[in-house]
């Protein structure tokens, strides 16, 4: 099926910039495997993420400055260092050329290294345009007494959409209504934008197991990349945390993934059953977003209803990302 926003021009939809700098999550660090070479598009770029022999990871830029080959067809990584495919050039993980066949001291050759952190068990990579140091690194979630986050694969998913839909969503109190089935449009309280890091606590009402009952969400996005939500529902004394990435891959396409933990309850069948019914429908209520993220267009100046939520405050902080 031909998808009717492709019809439609990016810049008729979109006047942001596409790259926000920030942190994005690229794999799952149990998803890379010794030796394994994982291609990456990020923010318009290709990079090779691997992983040495002795166990470091690396994030590199995937063209050799030789005659550039991608490092990701083909390379093959040997003790701490990655080999292009093309002429055997040699890296090592802070991407300098360590070794040029059949002379003996190397070429002068780097391969751009790109900051990364890994996170409650995800890869990030950090992306500015000015290629500087990152401002801040993500803080760690505390898992203690929590299930470790589940990841599957069914819950990424690529979307034709801007990155900043996704954070505009979580203050945008009145669609819970429309989209998600809830009685009435949502509540913020503790609204705090005063750092990279954007915070709110969220009060609502959803559908479960056919009864409507009250949602408290508190929600920490750092910078555009990285969700934290945790959710207390007090009527059938249920906690779980949701971990959302969004990830630019290039102009027009950006990566969801997420994953899901919940309060341990003291039995770990009663946890697995938790999680078990939790997934689906956690996926379900974020896949209700994505008809409207897909087609719709940005308006720069968008008439408000007093319903709607901080939307301009949203939008005043996330500026701050855009260099
Ligand atoms: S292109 Fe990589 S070694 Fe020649
Ligand atoms: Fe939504």
């Amino acid at each position: 099926m031909i998808k009717n926003n492709l019809l439609q021009s990016w810049e008729e939809r979109y006047q942001l910039p596409s790259f926000p700098k920030g942190w994005y999550a690229v794999a799952w660090e149990t998803h890379i495997n010794e030796k394994d070479i994982i291609n990456v598009n990020l923010c318009g770029q290709k990079l090779v993420v691997f992983k040495t022999e002795s166990g470091e990871v690396s994030v590199l830029s995937a063209h050799c400055p030789h005659l550039g080959a991608h490092l990701g067809y083909g390379g093959v990584v040997e003790k701490d260092r990655i080999r292009c495919p093309f002429h055997s050039w040699e890296f090592g993980t802070c991407g300098k050329c360590v070794k040029t066949p059949f002379i003996n001291k190397p070429v002068k050759a780097t391969v751009r290294k790109w900051y990364h952190q890994v996170a409650n068990g995800m890869l990030l990579v950090w992306y500015s345009q000015d290629k500087k140091e990152p401002d801040w690194f993500v803080d760690e979630v505390d898992t203690a007494g929590w299930t470790l986050p589940i990841f599957h694969e069914e819950n990424t998913w690529r979307l034709r959409t801007h990155i900043q839909e996704v954070a505009e969503n979580g203050v945008d109190t009145h669609h819970f209504v429309s989209v998600h089935n809830a009685q009435e449009p949502g509540t913020l309280a503790n609204v705090d934008f005063s750092t990279h890091v954007g915070k709110w606590v969220s009060h609502s009402n959803t559908l479960m197991m056919g009864e409507q009952v009250s949602v408290v969400a508190t929600l920490a996005l750092q910078g555009l990349g990285v969700e934290h939500v945790y959710v207390n529902i007090p009527e059938k004394s249920l906690e779980f945390r949701t971990y959302i990435y969004i990830t630019p891959v290039d102009k027009e396409y950006i990566d969801i993934r997420m994953a899901i933990s919940v309060k341990c309850t003291g039995r770990e069948g009663k946890d697995k059953t938790l999680l078990r019914i939790l997934t689906p429908k956690l996926t379900n209520e974020i896949k209700q977003d994505f008809d409207i993220w897909e087609h719709k267009i940005y308006h720069e100046k968008p008439r408000l209803s007093p319903t709607d939520g901080p939307i301009h405050a949203l939008r005043c902080w996330a500026n701050q990302f855009y260099e």
